[in-house]
């Protein structure tokens, strides 16, 4: 498994204004939109491409366009959903699908509570939204409906990861070629699943809940 944080000063700087507990919601998903599209660049290294014939004003010559098919995009709902408009800008001939899981407090286990994706994804490159790798439970569940749905590359971006989210995936779905871009990795979870020194719940900071 690939994991590679995005270091970049844009990137350092952005995610320290996340951080603050005064930012507000509206600065708030501007941001994650700007720090998507950083990490989506690093992130997108590794796409298909392919040579196109094409005419400037001065002459043929051949050129490259990203290679079929469509990238998919998935944002994990709730939080993965701020993530979506600066993959699009980035990527604007990607397809979306999306999943919805959360965790079921009894079990603990994870349950998909909604899914819109193409029935086939044979062949695929799928990019995963979820801004906060905690615990990994969603993201290795996420994974794996992915390459069960056929996916051929899974990278995930995610804004923060805890040490610990890491290890999960990397000991329960390594055997698939998955990738990891992060914005940073931080100290640890809390007693709560929350990342220190993190910031806070990020669904809530996107829709306005926590100002
Ligand atoms: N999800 C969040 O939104 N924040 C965390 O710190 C951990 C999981």
């Amino acid at each position: 498994m690939r994991v590679q944080v995005v270091d970049h000063p844009l990137v350092a700087h952005k995610l320290t204004q996340l951080r603050r507990v005064e930012t507000p919601s509206n600065r708030f998903r501007e941001l994650t939109k700007e720090l998507v599209m950083l990490l989506s660049y690093e992130a997108s290294e590794t796409m298909a491409t392919e040579p196109v014939e094409i005419q400037t004003p001065v002459t043929a010559t051949t050129g490259t366009q990203l290679a079929g098919p469509k990238p998919l995009v998935v944002p994990i709902l709730r939080a993965g959903l701020g993530m979506l408009d600066g993959m699009t800008a980035m990527i604007p001939t990607a397809e979306v699908g999306f999943l919805g899981m959360a965790r079921d407090e009894e079990t603990l286990n994870i349950i998909t509570y909604a899914e819109r994706l193409p029935d086939d994804l044979t062949g695929r490159h799928v990019f995963v939204l979820d801004p906060m790798l905690a615990t990994g439970g969603t993201l290795a569940e996420a994974v794996r409906f992915l390459k069960r749905a056929g996916a051929a590359k899974v990278t995930c971006i995610c804004l923060l990861a805890a040490p610990e989210g890491i290890e999960r995936l990397r000991s329960e779905v390594s055997d698939l070629e998955i990738e990891l871009f992060l914005g940073s990795i931080d100290e640890k979870l809390n007693e709560k699943a929350y990342i220190v020194p993190g910031l806070g719940d990020a669904g809530d900071r996107l829709y306005g809940l926590a100002d």
